[in-house]
């Protein structure tokens, strides 16, 4: 697939299948997500790959909504990063989610971004503070968010062109 095909092909997955991830396809994720570029070439982020069922469950209860599909899912990866050794962790973070989300769509994979960074769960407390404790991850890792992937339930209607919307480019010169 053509970058354009894969940006109107990729669509936000949020109900899969029981059907396992093959290894390949999840190496390939997670090999975008390793060449994503990062600033200053720091590469801080740490990438937490979760299969196990009750830790998914767990991460799908971190915060308060917009998660709980996590549960359903083949597999998480869970992207954080040394925020001591970069001050650019979100966008580093950020950047390393959007390039594993267009590799699972060019493989035919389901997957959505789970925001974590700035999200509470019911009781108020810190969504960052509960994957910290469910994975076991040192002080300095901030995590940004989380992407589902699985074998998708159905389709999704991929982009239109014309949902481009030009209106948002203003031309300075
Ligand atoms: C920064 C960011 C955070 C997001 N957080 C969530 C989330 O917590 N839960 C969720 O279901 N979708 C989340 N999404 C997915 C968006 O809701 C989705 O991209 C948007 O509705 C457009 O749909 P599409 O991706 O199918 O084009 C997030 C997307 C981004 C870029």
């Amino acid at each position: 697939m053509h970058l354009t095909e894969i940006l109107l092909n990729r669509r936000s997955v949020r109900r899969y299948t029981d059907e396992p991830i093959p290894e390949e396809t999840l190496r390939e994720i997670l090999t975008a997500g390793l060449l994503a570029p990062t600033s200053r070439n720091l590469k801080p982020c740490r990438f937490t790959v979760v299969r196990d069922k009750s830790v998914l469950e767990a991460l799908s209860q971190a915060k308060a909504a917009g998660g709980a599909f996590l549960k359903d899912a083949g597999a998480a990866v869970v992207v954080s990063a040394d925020a001591e050794r970069a001050d650019t962790w979100i966008e580093d973070c950020s950047i390393a989610l959007t390039c594993m989300h267009l590799a699972a769509a060019e493989a035919s994979l389901g997957s959505c971004w789970v925001q974590i960074h700035l999200r509470r769960d019911p009781e108020g407390a810190e969504a960052e503070e509960n994957v910290r404790r469910i994975l076991g991850l040192e002080d300095r890792y901030r995590t940004v968010g989380i992407l589902a992937l699985g074998m998708p339930a159905g389709s999704a209607e991929p982009h239109k062109p014309e949902e481009a919307d030009f209106g948002a480019v203003r031309f300075a010169d």
